[in-house]
């Protein structure tokens, strides 16, 4: 169960509609797992009013669950995205506080756990899927005990100082404590959560087990540790292996102007991901003459993403605003600083432009994992290609042999960026290599069968880690 379907409804200029495959990192990761297991598959269809019947797609079935205009702007852009999501991600943007938001979310939260309870054979398994739907847990358990549930929170869970802003915070560990096991990406977000359950409701952990005392007294034990998620690594591989996404890659080369040097950031449009920072020290480079328009241009694809929030209008603004004066400054007639692209692309589209680039840079001020530092890694199977990596992305606990910046750290971010920029192959290959090791050594199968196994209790439980 997600809040997002892995199909969107859309309606067509011409009046007809169907589905098409939805953006994000959740659902990429999710997809191959659904259809390997048969699962049924909850969530909303991106559509305001419109009731679906349940149907099948490509191997899973698919439970539409149905959202008002006016709980779309309450629960999902409002409490989801202009309340949790500011706040999770360490109050980058301010979260708003509006009481009439979180009785939406309360209100559609008991809508998908009903929804799932009603679908759900005995003693079947059911995962959440993160922070839009922290209330079901509880709500689904108290509904039908004989249910398995996990929760995976795919974004960061804040520090103690922060979480405690929330005039909802015990209303939302009790929801999440309903779940048998509860996963986060790194070690400090299931620190993090622990130390509100022991500060807020005074019970005891060990380890990664969360002893809850009910209002009965009854004692119940939920584990509460990490699973780093990842990706389809073999299914980026193939892609890159084509002939002709690595034809497309050259073309793109080409139309670039064949510079030295291609940079690439690829993100949702979203002031989480520090694209604003990258811009800033690409920009600073040129101005100083350490980087030359001629041999470098920055690939950025910025997709397009909850776009009638206020804070996204007003970062798309900034952001082309910025794009548009690097480029008035330092673009010449032949050679553009920076190619920026509002879209999305199809995953070949993808796959060729991470061939097509020398250097990734991911700068994220706060990032639960950050996918796209893995997709880059799993397509460059010839070891060359050099990733800038913020130590504030989850990716960065794994992917140590990238070049890890703060970047706040301007002045280090364009050091970081030179230094990938001229990075000898030698080096490029020992690193890529080590990461390639490391992305292999988890996918997103290993990840889901790591939480699947230890939800039904196929996994001992490790002790001693949080
Ligand atoms: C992140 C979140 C997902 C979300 C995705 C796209 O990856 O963790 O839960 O689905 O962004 O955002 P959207 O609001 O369009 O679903």
């Amino acid at each position: 169960m997600s809040n997002r379907l892995p199909v969107d409804h859309v309606v067509n200029s011409d009046g007809s509609s169907g589905w098409k495959s939805s953006p994000g990192g959740l659902v990429t990761a999710l997809e191959p797992v659904m259809r390997a297991a048969e699962g049924a598959w909850i969530g909303w269809a991106g559509v305001a009013d419109t009731e679906f019947a349940p149907f099948e797609n490509d191997g899973i079935e698919i439970i539409p669950v149905p959202l008002s205009e006016s709980e779309i702007e309450q629960y999902y852009e409002g409490f989801s995205n202009d309340t949790l999501w500011p706040l999770y991600h360490d109050v980058i943007a301010p979260p708003q506080y509006h009481r009439e938001w979180w009785e939406a979310y309360v209100q559609v939260n008991r809508r998908f756990a009903e929804a799932a309870a009603r679908y759900a054979a005995t003693e079947a398994v059911v995962w959440v899927q993160d922070y839009q739907l922290q209330l079901v847990p509880e709500m689904l358990r108290e509904l039908r005990p004989d249910l398995v549930i996990g929760f995976f929170d795919h974004i960061p869970f804040p520090p103690y100082g922060i979480f405690s802003q929330l005039p909802w915070r015990k209303q939302i560990l009790k929801g999440l404590l309903g779940a048998d096991v509860i996963g986060f990406q790194r070690v400090a977000d299931a620190g993090n959560f622990t130390r509100a359950v022991r500060r807020l409701f005074g019970f005891t952990t060990r380890g990664n087990v969360v002893e809850v005392i009910g209002d009965d007294g009854d004692v119940r034990h939920v584990v509460a540790r990490t699973f780093p998620i990842s990706i389809d690594v073999a299914g980026y591989e193939e892609i890159a292996a084509r002939p002709e996404v690595q034809e497309r890659a050259r073309q793109i080369r080409h139309d670039l102007g064949d510079p030295k040097v291609v940079m690439l950031g690829v993100d949702r449009l979203d002031y989480t991901k520090g694209i604003g920072h990258r811009l800033k020290a690409f920009g600073e480079l040129l101005a100083e003459n350490r980087l030359q328009v001629e041999d470098v241009t920055l690939v950025q694809v910025a997709s397009p993403s909850r776009e009638r929030v206020a804070t996204y209008m007003a970062l798309r603004d900034e952001i082309e605003l910025q794009v548009g004066r690097l480029n008035g400054e330092f673009s010449t007639i032949s050679h553009s600083a920076i190619a920026y692209l509002h879209h999305g692309y199809p995953r070949e589209e993808m796959v060729a432009l991470y061939l097509a680039a020398d250097v990734m840079l991911v700068t994220a001020l706060r990032d639960g994992m950050n996918l796209v530092a893995k997709e880059y890694v799993a397509c460059r199977a010839d070891n060359t290609g050099v990733m800038v990596l913020s130590e504030f992305a989850g990716a960065s606990d794994e992917l140590r042999q990238a070049i890890i910046v703060n970047p706040h750290d301007i002045a280090g971010l364009k050091d970081a960026i030179v230094a990938a920029v001229e990075m000898p192959k030698r080096e490029q290959a020992r690193r890529m290599r080590a990461l390639r090791k490391t992305v292999n050594g988890n996918t997103v199968n290993d990840w889901s069968k790591s939480f699947l196994d230890t939800l039904t209790g196929r996994a001992a439980v490790p002790r001693g880690i949080p």
